[in-house]
């Protein structure tokens, strides 16, 4: 049986957890969130519902369409875990992940891990809401913060503190791989509602509900060489290279790809990501993140 963990990431954080996850489980699966992912798994519902007998968990890839884009090997037998690793946007998980979560199939034993930069809000209480609603339960939960990519707030780490974080992040995910091979119960902290309510209510949530349509901040530079990074690494081809410059298409995630990986700095979102240095995680490359952009397995 399988380890299977799920994972969406932009500048590598959730990706290098996930990596480091899936190298204290035993036969682990690592397969990135994308938005063809959540249409396979509705089609392969649907098809195991009209099929009974089938062996199938709701997981059967064979009309896998991104099939080009690697070898999808993702075994169709029931999970032995299923974990998802993802980055915490305005105190949620980001949109493509609830929207993957609400066509998962069902498995036993569920868990989420949530990478930040200081302040988680309530990624797991969301997650495990949505899960009830399905009928299933998180049974675990956790939250790991790292450095924030999101660069238009000042820097708040210093070089020793993000190898810091990033030290206790490694220990952290050791542990939480134990804990997935005993399948313990677990359930971190987050912000207290104290603090999580009100930024959320005025600030956050509303910010959430727009974010498809906050591209409309992005502005590219005559810096840009149109080499394509941008619509590279866009998780949802919400990127266009045109004869004049990148454009934006108004389905955006926010997850802020594009404006930290871009090499000419080109790109900002707002006047507030000026002059910024822009976040990649050490030790993933570009190319790991295009990489994830399409359905298939990494290990
Ligand atoms: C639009 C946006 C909103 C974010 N909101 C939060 C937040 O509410 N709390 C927090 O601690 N970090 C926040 N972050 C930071 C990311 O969660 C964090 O950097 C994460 O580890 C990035 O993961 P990745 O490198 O896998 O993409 C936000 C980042 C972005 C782009
Ligand atoms: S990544 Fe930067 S330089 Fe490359 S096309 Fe996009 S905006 Fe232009
Ligand atoms: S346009 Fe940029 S911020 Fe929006 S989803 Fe694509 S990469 Fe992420």
């Amino acid at each position: 049986m399988t380890h299977r963990i799920y994972y969406f990431s932009a500048t590598g954080n959730s990706l290098q957890i996930a990596r480091k996850l899936a190298e204290s489980l035993p036969n682990s699966e690592l397969i990135p969130i994308t938005p063809d992912l959540a249409a396979e798994l509705q089609a392969a519902a649907e098809a195991s519902d009209s099929s009974k007998g089938d062996s199938s968990d709701g997981f059967d890839n064979s009309n896998n369409s991104n099939q080009s884009a690697g070898s999808n090997e993702t075994s169709n037998a029931v999970p032995e875990s299923v974990g998802i690793v993802f980055p915490v946007y305005m105190f949620k998980p980001p949109r493509i992940v609830l929207e993957f979560l609400r066509k998962m199939p069902k498995a036993d034993y569920i868990y989420a891990v949530a990478t930040c930069g200081m302040m988680p809000g309530k990624p797991l209480t969301v997650i495990k809401n949505i899960m009830l609603k399905q009928g299933m339960a998180l049974s675990a939960g956790y939250v790991i913060p790292l450095v924030s990519n999101f660069i238009v707030l000042p820097k708040t780490k210093s070089k020793a503190s993000v190898e810091k974080a990033f030290k206790k992040a490694e220990a952290k995910t050791q542990q939480i791989g134990q804990n997935v091979q005993k399948k313990t119960a677990h359930f971190d902290k987050e912000t207290p509602d104290i603090i999580a309510k009100p930024v959320a209510w005025l600030g956050f949530n509303p910010m959430y509900r727009k974010i498809p349509e906050l591209d409309k901040k992005f502005s590219v530079n005559s810096r840009c060489n149109k080499c394509g990074t941008c619509r590279d690494v866009c998780p949802v081809q919400n990127v266009k290279i045109t004869a004049e410059l990148p454009v934006f298409l108004h389905h955006c995630e926010m997850c802020f790809a594009c404006i930290n990986w871009c090499p000419q700095k080109a790109i900002n979102w707002t006047p507030l990501t000026k002059g910024k240095q822009r976040y990649q995680c050490t030790g993933v490359s570009k190319e790991d993140v295009i990489t994830g952009r399409f359905y298939r397995k990494q290990k």
